[in-house]
């Protein structure tokens, strides 16, 4: 029986089709450094000097004191998925599964990312490093320790495949033969596979490489440094919904608008709507954020690619925008939709708002407090090392969050949530606008999901396609590929009436 989750491609919906959208301008997240702020300067002082000595408190060296180290377990590479009876059907209409190599292989930006480490532009990021700190190793970026930790999942002549199965599902040496037998998912659960479906787990396991995760197995660090990012290296930005509908799905769509489609592809208790999917992908990905700020603050315990240099401050923690003022005319900083303490003075770098934003919709009462407290205490003394125990008891407290997620979310109305998201942020600030639109598209597919028509949905849509136009910017000409630039035409006044006709068209729903 053909059903459409068999057909990858019928998988687009309209919710993912607009996530999809979303995920375009964070590709083209843009930046300029012509007007670095006075603060960054202030910034590189400091990093210059007080912040050299390794850490040697032990409250730092407590970091994570609850997260023992599991053992490596072995890569064995894509091929020992590949058996036709397996994941490598070709034959149309067999499951998402059957054919979840093949998709992979014919179509995952995945398998490109070794590859890329072999072009010019990751010989320029090499060298530049290198020309900056000669304690970088000038090693071509694919024999990089600095650079192969992310681009790719086995070593030797498997290190070719790319990112592969086992960067996301977990190393299949101890799971291998456990999941071909009847009781897979339990037994692979048990030996180290990972439970992609539940979207917080997803999250964290996509995060380790889209935002920063620990050194993998042989040592190599997962970091993308603003000293990355200075030499040319894109900057990491992560949505789950956004970036898992970026891909081709080897996978059947759990959280498709049409419910029909959700349904009959649900399996148990893991069915889940588009909201809870954006947030607990949310929670996900800030677990890995936080989790980062502690292996940058304790420095004694971050390993780094030939360089001793001070880890804190680490500049990919903060707005990008707090340092890197475009050309201002256009973004009134007068102009906001709520929150007393807003617009930010300049000199308060604000924790990366992509990730940091909307968390009160996400989390509440201890948890949310504790968030809370420790982002003001890291923003006001931003220089400082955050305390490696607040952080360790902040994510302690989100694993807890977790369970509360869905239950918060399912008694507030389309309508409520999209006031509460519109009412949180600062439209003239680009990471916030753009959160924000994430929110909003999970709000619109769920809707759909529960069977509110288009036609009632068609002008919350509209506005939300303006939205994500005014925060795409123009690509850059020069060689053919987008840069980082500045939103030199954001337009927060723009942003901030279609954030709430969005609103005021999801309110009406009711
Ligand atoms: C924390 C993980 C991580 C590390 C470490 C890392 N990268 Fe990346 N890199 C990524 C991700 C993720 C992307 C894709 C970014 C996106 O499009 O959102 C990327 C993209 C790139 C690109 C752009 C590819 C394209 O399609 O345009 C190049 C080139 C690159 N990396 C080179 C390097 C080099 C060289 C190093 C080592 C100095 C390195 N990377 C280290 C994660 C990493
Ligand atoms: C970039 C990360 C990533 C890579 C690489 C990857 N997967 Fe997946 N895979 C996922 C995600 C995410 C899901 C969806 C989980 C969900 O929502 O249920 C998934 C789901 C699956 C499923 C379940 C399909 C179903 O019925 O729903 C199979 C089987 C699978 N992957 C096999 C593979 C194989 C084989 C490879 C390598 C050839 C591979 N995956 C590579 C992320 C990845
Ligand atoms: C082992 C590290 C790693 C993991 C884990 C990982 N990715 Fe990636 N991902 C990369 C790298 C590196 C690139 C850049 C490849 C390139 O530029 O060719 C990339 C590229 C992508 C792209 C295309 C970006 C672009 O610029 O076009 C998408 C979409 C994506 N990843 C989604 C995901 C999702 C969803 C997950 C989790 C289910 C995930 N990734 C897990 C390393 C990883
Ligand atoms: C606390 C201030 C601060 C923050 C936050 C910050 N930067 Fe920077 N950035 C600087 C300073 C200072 C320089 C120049 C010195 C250097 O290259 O490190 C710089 C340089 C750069 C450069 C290289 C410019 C050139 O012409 O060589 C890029 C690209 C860049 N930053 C991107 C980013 C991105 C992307 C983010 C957010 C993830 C970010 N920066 C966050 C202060 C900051």
């Amino acid at each position: 029986m053909a059903s459409p989750n068999e057909n990858p491609q019928s998988q687009n919906d309209r919710g993912s089709a607009a996530a999809a959208r979303l995920f375009t301008i964070l590709k083209a997240a843009v930046l300029t450094t012509a007007a670095v702020a006075g603060i960054a300067l202030l910034a590189t002082r400091l990093r210059g000097t007080a912040e050299r000595s390794p850490v040697t408190s032990p409250v730092a060296a407590a970091s994570n004191p609850t997260r023992p180290v599991p053992p490596p377990r072995a890569v064995l590479g894509a091929g020992s998925c590949t058996s036709s009876g397996c994941h490598a059907s070709e034959v149309q209409g067999h499951a998402a599964w059957q054919s979840s190599y093949t998709v992979w292989a014919t179509r995952d930006p995945h398998t490109r990312a070794e590859r890329v480490l072999h072009e010019p532009m990751a010989a320029q990021i090499v060298k530049l490093l290198a020309a900056r700190d000669p304690a970088w190793p000038m090693v071509p970026a694919h024999e990089n320790t600095a650079c192969i930790g992310c681009h790719a999942t086995g070593r030797g002549p498997l290190a070719r495949e790319g990112v592969s199965c086992e960067s996301c599902h977990g190393p299949a040496g101890d799971w291998l033969v456990a999941h071909t037998l009847p009781d897979w998912r339990a037994a692979g659960n048990t030996l180290g596979m990972v439970d992609l479906a539940d979207p917080f787990v997803c999250a964290q396991q996509c995060a380790g490489c889209h935002v920063g995760g620990p050194p993998t197995a042989d040592g190599s660090p997962r970091e993308v440094s603003h000293d990355l990012i200075a030499a040319g290296h894109p900057r990491l930005a992560f949505e789950l919904r956004s970036f898992k509908q970026a891909e081709p799905p080897h996978w059947r769509d759990r959280f498709a608008a049409d419910p029909a489609v959700a349904a009959a592809s649900a399996t148990g208790s893991s069915k889940l709507d588009p909201l809870d999917e954006w947030a607990l992908g949310r929670l996900g990905a800030v677990h890995a954020f936080l989790d980062q700020i502690a292996r940058q603050a304790g420095a004694s315990t971050r390993p780094r690619s030939g360089t001793t240099a001070d880890t804190w401050p680490e500049f990919t923690a903060f707005d990008c925008y707090s340092c890197h003022r475009p050309p201002v005319a256009a973004v009134d900083r007068g102009e906001t939709v709520g929150g007393a303490d807003r617009p930010t003075p300049l000199g308060t770098p604000k924790l990366e708002p992509l990730h940091w934003s909307l968390l009160d919709l996400v989390v509440q009462g201890d948890t949310a407090a504790r968030l809370t407290s420790l982002r003001r205490d890291i923003e006001y003394r931003w220089w400082e090392r955050p305390d490696a125990v607040t952080i360790s008891a902040c994510l302690d407290a989100i694993d807890a969050a977790r369970a509360h997620v869905q239950p918060a979310l399912a008694g507030m109305s389309a309508g409520t949530v999209a006031e509460r998201v519109v009412g949180q942020i600062d439209p003239a600030n680009w990471d916030e606008a753009t959160a924000a639109h994430a929110a909003l598209e999970a709000v619109i597919a769920r809707a759909a999901a529960h069977g509110v028509p288009a036609e009632s949905l068609a002008a919350a849509v509209a506005r939300l396609n303006t939205l994500r136009g005014l925060l795409e910017f123009p690509g850059d000409t020069t060689g053919g590929k987008r840069r980082f630039d500045s939103p030199h035409d954001y337009d927060a006044k723009a942003v901030a009436a279609e954030l709430r006709g969005i609103a005021a068209a999801l309110e009406a729903l009711q």
